[in-house]
């Protein structure tokens, strides 16, 4: 990337705020239940510490709209960091309490802090000069990690950064080197996979990528819109009508380059939140998607698609993946999505899984270690595939 990176700055003995992304799913109890991103954080962490900087971490946890809220508590992310590095943590309960520059003066070379939920301030997401500040006056230096956050421009993850040395830490450095290498020079062909299910999160990306891929696989409920727009009927399935020019033109413009399902799955209900009994009766059957009934909707990928998809994906060089083919969340409707992870497990192409879903699809299939990057943005990686710059990474010195 383009930014320096810790490794081009002194930070023995400095103070050094870092902005990591540790928002990480907890069950009903506060108990962490994905330490992804924790782990992802662990080589800058790990490398500051043995460095001998004072190390001073941020975080976000959640959407607690600017107030404490003990749901959102950073509390057991500084237990589970502390567990991975083998090294206590000091918790900061609260980043403006009076006696909280003492406590951040007083950290040794090579101890670390975290701090609590930048969000229980409503400086924050307002990317407020002041808080912004407050953050900056506990450091010399700042490192920005956090590429989950990186599309917020907020105070800790933007704002900050105008006020101290601003570099990149090594998770970052990683997520734009896979990124910026597939879209600037990827290895042909290369094929991008989009799924999921709104139009409306994915229409960007699918702009965006289309003049720079080989082949662009459009699944997921996203797609249905598209087969509509081909002048398809769709019965139930998902229709966002608002989309229906734009996915018009796209196809127009993508003609030869865009592959769409020819089969899927369909059935007489949605099939998430149903009673166990209505789950039951649930009418499952696999058409063309030229004679999908009015009363279906479809929900996953048929056996022809995944054959389709799968061929296209197994001659790639470079395949960027993101979102689901179906809903995976019904184990009977996720083997569009799991074939597809299979698919891409097994191309010898240096693959890039967008974060969210197909993240989990690809871990959950014990596929981690067989795919090139996985990102630990979702929005984020969303955004830079669009061709957003990312307020985060513009914030930070240029080499
Ligand atoms: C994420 O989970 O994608 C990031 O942590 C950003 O969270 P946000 O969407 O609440 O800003």
């Amino acid at each position: 990337m383009n930014k320096q990176t810790i490794d081009d700055i002194q930070v023995a003995g400095k103070r050094v705020l870092v902005r990591e992304d540790l928002n990480t799913p907890q069950d009903g109890s506060g108990a962490i239940t994905d330490d992804r991103r924790i782990r992802a954080a662990l080589p800058t962490l790990k490398a500051l510490i043995e460095k001998g900087a004072k190390v001073i971490v941020a975080a976000h946890l959640g959407r607690p709209k600017g107030e404490a809220n003990p749901k959102f508590t950073l509390a057991p992310v500084s237990q589970r960091l502390s567990e991975l590095l083998g090294r206590p943590v000091i918790f900061v309960e609260d980043i403006l309490a009076d006696n909280t520059p003492a406590r951040l003066a007083a950290l040794k070379d090579g101890e670390i802090a975290l701090l609590q939920n930048v969000r229980y301030y409503p400086g924050e997401e307002k990317n407020d000069p002041a808080f912004a500040e407050k953050l900056a006056s506990f450091a010399d230096v700042f490192v920005m990690d956090a590429f989950g956050a990186s599309h917020r421009a907020h105070a800790s993850t933007e704002g900050v950064a105008h006020h101290l040395p601003a570099v990149a830490g090594y998770l970052m450095q990683k997520e734009i080197d896979f990124l910026s290498g597939a879209l600037e020079n990827p290895g042909r062909p290369f094929v991008a996979i989009l799924g999921g299910a709104k139009v409306k999160d994915k229409i960007g990306v699918v702009k965006n990528l289309l003049s720079k891929v080989d082949t662009l696989i459009i699944g997921g409920g996203m797609a249905y819109t598209f087969l509509k727009a081909q002048g398809k009927e769709i019965g139930l399935s998902l229709l966002a009508e608002d989309y229906l020019e734009e996915c018009k033109s796209v196809l127009v413009q993508g003609a030869g380059k865009i592959l769409l399902p020819v089969d899927a799955k369909i059935v007489d209900k949605f099939p998430l939140g149903l009673s166990e009994e209505d789950r039951k009766a649930l009418q499952v059957g696999v058409v063309s998607t030229d004679a999908i009934p009015a009363d279906r909707e479809g929900v996953d990928i048929g056996p022809l698609t995944i054959a389709k998809f799968s061929a296209a994906v197994k001659g790639a060089k470079t395949v960027v993946w993101n979102g689901p083919m179906g809903v995976f969340e019904d184990e009977e409707f996720a083997t569009g999505t799991r074939a597809i992870a299979q698919a891409v497990a097994d191309s010898n192409s240096l693959s890039i899984i967008g974060g969210g879903d197909s993240a989990a699809a690809i871990e959950q299939l014990g596929f981690a270690d067989k795919v090139s990057h996985i990102s630990t943005g979702g929005g984020a990686s969303l955004e830079f595939l669009e061709g957003k710059q990312l307020p985060g990474v513009v914030a930070l010195l240029d080499k």
